[in-house]
């Protein structure tokens, strides 16, 4: 796939990985940025993945639940990293009811009615290089090209992409993770971001930012992730094996 460097890069960062190799990769990818890197470096490092202090509902992984049991319950800091698809479709399937409820506290669009539309992977994905942190993409129906992206071009007005997300720590706990939407909005709305608002809510169903406002700046590391697809209307979709057919 010819987006595939910046598509498992940028997975890796939703997933988590460093900084530094961020900003690194981001430059290598031609970034027009003079420091595409700092703003990404400080929305990560801030670490929103974890806000959510309470376990989810119950939900575990129980082979790893089991191990660390066995192990006399170390204290384990940090995300599982060999948490099979298996395991994380089955966590992401016991995890969300909850999850959905959460961000259903929400009132931005998709919030509230994304787990009824349709779901575009096939199972909780996370990137190669940091297991662990599982996203999942939904899209409604005004976007219901977005499994043809890369041929579809700028998505309609209205269209509205949602990630959730969700880890497995070392004690083999569910986490909650924060949602991610795009949504498009009317020409001329935000050049930058190619008229999507970027949304973060956060694991207590909560608006962090949105390009609409407010706190746009807060996702303005996004936008500069993002606009590396500026040839897929800032979309990535997500590694060929997990799409649905
Ligand atoms: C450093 C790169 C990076 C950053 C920062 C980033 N994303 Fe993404 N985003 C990706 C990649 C790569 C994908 C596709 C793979 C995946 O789902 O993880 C993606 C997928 C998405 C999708 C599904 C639509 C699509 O592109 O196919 C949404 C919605 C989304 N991101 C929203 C956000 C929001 C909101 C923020 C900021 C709060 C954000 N992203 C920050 C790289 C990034």
């Amino acid at each position: 796939m010819k987006n595939w460097k910046t598509l498992s890069l940028a997975t890796a960062i939703v997933g988590g990985m460093t900084t530094a190799a961020i900003a690194a990769d981001l430059i290598g990818e031609g970034v027009p940025h003079q420091n595409p890197g700092l703003a990404i470096e400080k929305e990560l490092n801030t670490n929103f993945f974890t806000q959510l202090a309470a376990s989810d509902g119950k939900c575990y992984v129980d082979r790893i639940r089991d191990e660390w049991k066995a192990a006399g319950k170390p204290k384990v800091k940090g995300w599982a990293e060999d948490v099979t698809d298996d395991e994380a479709e089955a966590a992401y399937r016991c995890v969300f009811n909850k999850i959905a409820s959460i961000y259903a506290k929400s009132d931005e669009d998709g919030a509230k009615e994304y787990g009824g539309w349709k779901r575009y992977n096939t199972g909780a994905y996370t990137s190669g290089t940091h297991g662990g942190r599982f996203v999942n993409s939904y899209a409604n129906a005004a976007a219901s090209n977005y499994g043809k992206f890369e041929e579809f071009g700028t998505m309609p007005v209205g269209s509205v992409l949602v990630k959730d997300s969700f880890g497995v720590n070392k004690r083999g706990e569910v986490r909650i993770g924060p949602l991610f939407t795009m949504v498009k909005m009317e020409k001329g709305f935000n050049e930058a971001s190619a008229d999507w608002n970027y949304v973060l809510i956060t694991p207590k169903g909560q608006t962090r930012g949105a390009t609409a406002g407010p706190n746009a700046k807060k996702v303005n590391f996004c936008i500069k992730c993002h606009e590396a697809a500026a040839e897929w209307d800032q979309m990535f979709f997500m590694p060929e094996e997990y799409r649905v057919q």
